[in-house]
């Protein structure tokens, strides 16, 4: 009988796309937090739903042959890393049987997927940060959210991210308590300071600092920023980001540059590029290069076609590809990035580019009724995917080649069936790793025109 509370034997046999691990009872799903696949364990069942249940590792009788130490003191309350513990391989193995499951059953795309294209050393490799500031019993915190809440876990270093971090945690915190600086409270919606966020260019070592706060101004903004400058000589911007909101959206709309520029630069592919505070630049930098490299293959350009880029963030794919083709027209939502991108054209002295500061779902069914003839639309939408209005437009626009780039292996089936079902075949289909030690999975996926 299987009830709350039981203690049972369970034999792991998959993970869920949150990384716990499945195992059966009386052909029942349990999933285990902290259990990877092959490990022999023992649980207690937390909670009983229709479909599945929850269980709590009470003790591992027999690890996987995939199980490796955790590295990290912080694994077992953390949220970030949630298949730290299983072999790199088989998280690999993992991804790819996540993409395949997702296009067969969601999207009915039965092309063959590729191995996913993973990293030689897959730690250290995040370029951002973003910490929540708070109080865990009663101790100052900076760090990530517990598993499954808002308490915060403090962390003094963490494994996948730059070792930068562990400093700035450090002299935030030294500032926090010689300024009496009072924390926001998400509950009360008072206090002052919200989020820690960095950014770091991998190729130039620039660094960027954000502190995002419940106000205008901090205490003694000038004294931070000299802490910050003589112990970090890289720092190439302090930006104060103000956020009055009572939301989970972690910054407002307006910053204010304490010290340096309003961007840092870095360099990707050959190109260099200005990031600014709100503007998206991929976490992992190692394999973009590896993705990018992926999606001007796929392209294959030959000088003369347009291309549409969609959902084109700084302008990083539009660059590289206006390089190789005749124009390229990007199309973003945040001003901050089409401005970025604007600017990384013209010190990449690329003049063939065109940017358009719009919601790809309202620009996109204009372009499609104008005179524009893209032959490749690429798009790189955010985990939502492409709306109807885009997938749409695309069709309408009736490119020879689509490459959609996606984070999310669901939404990317459900656009490809659209796409499928609207004279598209999908003849690629390429998982690429640049979330290693996580459940997640970037994939750039080649349709071709089906000509009747
Ligand atoms: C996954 S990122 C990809 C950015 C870029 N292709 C890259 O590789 O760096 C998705 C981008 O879509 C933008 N975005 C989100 N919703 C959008 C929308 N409705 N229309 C246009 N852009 C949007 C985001 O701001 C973000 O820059």
């Amino acid at each position: 009988m299987i009830k709350e509370n039981k203690q049972c034997i369970v034999v792991i046999e998959d993970l869920t796309h949150q990384g716990e691990g499945v195992g059966k009872i009386e052909g029942f799903p349990l999933f285990i937090a902290g259990a990877v696949p092959g490990d022999k364990v023992k649980v207690k069942i937390i909670k009983l739903k229709k479909n599945f249940g929850l269980a709590e590792l009470v003790k591992i009788i027999k690890p996987s042959e995939d199980r490796v130490s955790s590295i990290c003191q912080y694994h077992n309350l953390c949220g970030g890393c949630q298949t730290l513990t299983l072999d790199y391989e088989a998280q690999l193995v993992f991804k790819e049987k996540r993409v395949k499951d997702a296009l067969r059953r969601i999207g009915k795309i039965d092309t063959a997927i590729k191995p996913v294209l993973g990293m030689e050393n897959p730690h250290r490799y995040r370029n951002k940060a973003q910490f929540p500031i708070g109080y865990s019993e009663d101790k100052l915190s900076i760090g990530f959210f517990q598993r499954g809440s808002h308490d915060i876990v403090s962390i003094d270093d963490c494994k996948i991210q730059h070792p930068f971090n562990s400093k700035v945690i450090d002299i935030i915190k030294n500032y926090i308590r010689a300024n009496n600086v009072s924390i926001y409270n998400e509950k009360t919606g008072k206090g002052l300071l919200r989020h820690l966020i960095t950014k770091i260019g991998f190729q130039t070592q620039e660094q960027m600092v954000i502190l995002v706060i419940n106000g205008d101004t901090m205490p003694n903004e000038e004294e931070l920023a000299h802490t910050m400058t003589q112990t970090f000589p890289n720092l190439k911007s302090l930006v104060i980001n103000t956020n009055t909101k009572k939301t989970n959206v972690i910054m407002g709309m307006n910053n204010r540059v304490v010290y340096g520029h309003n961007y840092i630069t870095d360099t990707l592919c050959g190109l260099e590029f200005q990031i600014s505070p709100h503007a998206f630049y991929q976490v992992n930098p190692v394999q973009t290069e590896v993705l990018y490299d992926q999606v001007v293959k796929l392209a294959d350009l030959k000088g003369d076609e347009t291309v549409l880029d969609l959902y084109c963030g700084i302008g990083t794919i539009s660059l590289l590809l206006a390089q190789r083709a005749g124009k390229v027209i990007g199309v973003e939502s945040v001003e901050a990035a089409v401005e970025d991108a604007r600017i990384n054209a013209e010190n990449n002295q690329i003049v063939n580019t065109e940017f358009y500061a719009a919601n790809a779902e309202k620009i996109l069914p204009e372009l499609a009724s104008q005179s524009v003839k893209p032959e490749i639309i690429v798009v790189d939408p955010p985990r939502k995917g492409c709306d109807k209005e885009v997938l749409e437009a695309m069709v309408k626009l009736n490119p020879s080649k689509i490459i959609y780039v996606s984070c999310n292996p669901s939404t990317l089936a459900r656009d490809l069936r659209f796409l499928e079902d609207n004279v598209y075949k999908t003849e690629m289909v390429q998982p690429v790793d640049l979330f290693p030690n996580t459940v997640h999975v970037e994939m750039v996926v080649l349709m071709s025109r089906v000509e009747k």
